[in-house]
């Protein structure tokens, strides 16, 4: 939920000497790292005089000569010739790129490149694997290659010699961009397209119907997006955009050029009210609607019980189909709330007729009846890990998003899945969620699975979701993380380790500098680092900054921003705010990140121990139990680790202070963000006890704030009172149970969000 707008250093190195020597070399800055990578200490010269052989045993990988010829023409004063090539070895001084289609290459994507003085052969089944070759290749020349400053004097690089073998872990390695939320220009989709393609990766999941947003010209039904590609934003502004059918052709050829298949992804039953603005009979209700022009999940979606709503999406589904070669098309199918199916006459009728025991059965013969309609038609249907609910349609491949069951559960009945877990491949998540080191630690294969079941693993993807990321920083999110993710889908994970990947990330800088990609940082540019000093009644902050080349300053609570050089000491209640700098103006980190804050209450309660009346969600933890008085409060981002989440459920949390002590003020801090289904409590009753088994109640605090503001926000509910000497200090906060009848997620369970019972 942080933003983070990153000013960047603007890069002026000189490149005098145009050489790739020995110690670049040794580093290998290659990402995804091959297989098998020999290195040795000489170097083929590659200048005007060097020609591209080319030869194949069926047809000439001609596509791959000029897009070589291209790379190369690009930045230098000439252009390499192409020539065919008649069999044996090729002539001196030259490149070969040998595409042979009954090769034994085990893997279809695979190639070998040989690099010595005398030749450079790169050897491939497959146009795909040719291309995998070009792209290390490039990661062999130095960035300057990588320039759009167009042709100049440049006339020799040295290749450094090596032999390697490679070939990818997983076929399917995808980015999942989402142009819904934010729309993203042509120009950009295929520059995003040519910067995951370097990184062998070969799926686009283009997201293009979302509830904020149609983006796809239907032919037929025009309102898609006359009325559906545009909403109203809260301060009246109208923001939105789509891509024409010519357009989407332009993008999914260029892609097909880079071995990229787009796959898109066209939302049912849910997230579906941009169609719903156009055509609001597909709905239960019949509308009207207005295009979101908020986040989060919506009650209105596709009618289960009217013909009119499969005629609709078929049609859709046809022109989809015509323009997307892929042989796999995503439906969504996740977060669809059941409540206007339970109220509606025309789903109700469907269950019934077609026996179904409830809306989850509803919906899995939804999916499955669009599955059939696909498979018809020669396609296969991918859906969100919620299609497995009321069960799963045959021959369907299940995109698992909620942790690693749902690819597990696909796999062991047979099925194929893709993998995206929140808790690794989410870049929407700021770094403070997932940080490098988290992504480069991603196993697509959920443990404890058989080698049989595995074999449906198909790969994996990042989600790059929108919602806090117009396209000028989208970017910032994938980068460097994209970086990880690209190996973990390619390199086996016996030979990863992550010393040596942050070591070629390092490395790789200077090249997406040259790439004029806008990275963000690796983790939180500034981590926190508490120490309990009891005796003095402080906390020690200490701060290290995430990556290297940051320089960290802090601002304590009064007084100008200092450079941090030693544990920080934290007294009373206050503000801590730190950023971190660039310290040497080096390439390869931003200038300076947003500050970041503590706020703190050192308190009565820090030393109790502390008793919990229900079990906390796995997914906000605030570290145990002693999160909940560790002195620290927990932000406006629910991400940040502070908080204790709770579903559906109260929450009681019983202090002892080990012994008597003067209390005067209890009070405790929760958040909502209702658009997260997080809400404050109905109301909080503070109580106190002398043994533990006996409590007076002293206060029940009413909830007060307002149930629809959108915004995240923080509240303390709080009790002063006369002075009492106690032991024992309880909280019980209601639950409000379900989200209410007006939210989008009616029905659904609230969650409550706690942090910090408070003691003085
Ligand atoms: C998802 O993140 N709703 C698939
Ligand atoms: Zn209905």
């Amino acid at each position: 939920m942080l933003s983070r707008v990153l000013v960047r250093v603007s890069s002026c190195t000189l490149f005098g000497l145009l050489v790739l020597t020995a110690v670049a070399a040794a580093q290998r800055p290659l990402i995804p790292l091959p297989v098998r990578v020999v290195m040795q200490p000489a170097a083929f010269h590659l200048d005007a005089s060097t020609p591209i052989f080319i030869e194949g045993d069926s047809a000439l990988p001609r596509a791959s000569a000029d897009f070589l010829a291209a790379m190369i023409a690009r930045v230098s004063s000439f252009t390499p010739s192409i020539k065919a090539h008649e069999g044996g070895a090729p002539p001196r001084g030259s490149i070969l790129l040998s595409l042979n289609r009954s090769g034994e290459a085990a893997s279809p994507e695979g190639y070998m490149m040989r690099i010595s003085p005398g030749s450079v052969i790169v050897r491939a089944s497959t146009e795909a694997g040719l291309f995998y070759g070009l792209q290390t290749l490039r990661q062999l020349l130095p960035p300057r290659f990588e320039s759009t400053a167009g042709r100049d004097t440049v006339r020799s690089w040295d290749l450094p010699c090596c032999m390697i073998q490679d070939a990818p872990r997983f076929p399917w390695r995808g980015l999942l961009l989402d142009c819904c939320r934010h729309f993203m220009d042509v120009e950009f989709v295929k520059r995003t397209i040519d910067l995951i393609a370097q990184l062998k990766m070969n799926r686009l999941h283009w997201h293009l119907t979302e509830d904020q947003g149609w983006r796809i010209q239907i032919h037929k039904y025009p309102r898609l997006t006359d009325v559906g590609a545009w909403r109203t934003e809260a301060d009246g502004s109208r923001y939105g955009g789509f891509y024409t059918q010519e357009q989407i052709r332009e993008v999914v050829a260029y892609a097909a050029e880079r071995h990229v298949t787009v796959v898109p992804e066209i939302e049912m039953p849910g997230h579906s009210l941009a169609a719903l603005a156009a055509y609001p009979e597909l709905s239960c209700t019949g509308g009207p609607f207005n295009v979101a022009n908020s986040w989060g999940v919506f009650k209105d979606i596709y009618c289960a019980g009217n013909e009119d709503t499969f005629r609709f999406l078929e049609d859709v589904l046809d022109e989809v189909m015509a323009l997307f070669p892929s042989e796999y098309i995503h439906i969504g199918g996740d977060e669809a709330p059941k409540y206007r199916w339970e109220h509606c006459d025309r789903c109700q009728a469907r269950m019934a007729a077609e026996n179904l025991t409830d809306e989850h059965a509803l919906q899995s013969w939804f999916i499955t009846r669009i599955g059939r309609y696909l498979e018809k038609h020669g396609r296969k249907l991918i859906g969100w890990d919620e299609i497995l609910e009321g069960g799963l349609a045959e021959h369907s491949t299940v995109q698992s998003w909620r942790g690693m069951q749902g690819a597990e559960t696909a796999a062991r009945t047979g099925h194929d899945a893709i993998v995206s877990p929140t808790s690794h491949a989410y870049f929407d998540y700021p770094v403070s969620s997932i940080d490098l080191e988290k992504v480069y630690a991603f196993d697509p294969v959920p443990a404890g699975l058989t080698t049989t079941d595995a074999a449906h693993i198909l790969g994996g993807e990042c989600n790059m979701w929108t919602e806090r990321a117009p396209q000028h920083l989208v970017e910032s999110k994938l980068y460097p993380r994209i970086l990880a993710m690209a190996e973990a889908l390619w390199t086996a994970g016996w030979q990863r380790r992550y010393d040596d990947f942050h070591r070629r990330v390092q490395a790789i800088y200077p090249r997406l500098d040259t790439l004029g990609v806008t990275y963000g940082f690796e983790a939180p540019p500034v981590r926190f680092a508490l120490q309990r000093d009891s005796a003095a009644g402080a906390i020690d902050v200490a701060m290290k900054a995430g990556q290297p080349g940051l320089q960290i300053r802090y601002i304590p609570d009064a007084g100008p921003a200092r450079r941090y050089q030693s544990p920080v000491p934290l007294r009373g209640q206050g503000e801590l705010r730190a950023f971190a700098e660039a310290s040497s103006g080096r390439s390869g980190a931003p200038l300076r990140s947003d500050t970041l804050s503590l706020r703190y209450d050192l308190h009565r309660g820090m030393d109790a121990m502390v008793t919990l009346g229900q079990k906390f969600s796995d997914s906000y933890t605030a570290g145990g139990p002693a999160g909940l008085i560790d002195g620290i409060r927990g932000s406006e981002n629910l991400h940040d680790g502070h908080w204790q989440g709770y579903e559906a459920k109260d929450v009681t949390v019983t202090l002892d202070l080990g012994r008597e002590q003067t209390v005067t003020e209890l009070a405790a801090g929760f958040l909502q963000y209702q658009p997260a289904w997080i809400f404050m409590p109905r109301r909080v009753t503070f109580s106190i006890s002398p043994d533990g088994i006996t409590f007076t109640e002293i206060a029940t605090i009413e909830n007060s704030a307002s149930d629809r503001v959108e915004a995240p926000f923080t509240r303390d509910f709080s009790t002063a009172f006369r002075a009492q000497t106690v032991r024992f200090v309880r909280l019980t906060a209601e639950s409000i149970g379900t989200c209410p009848p007006w939210h989008p997620g009616a029905g659904g369970k609230a969650w409550l969000f706690i942090d910090e019972f408070i003691v003085h």
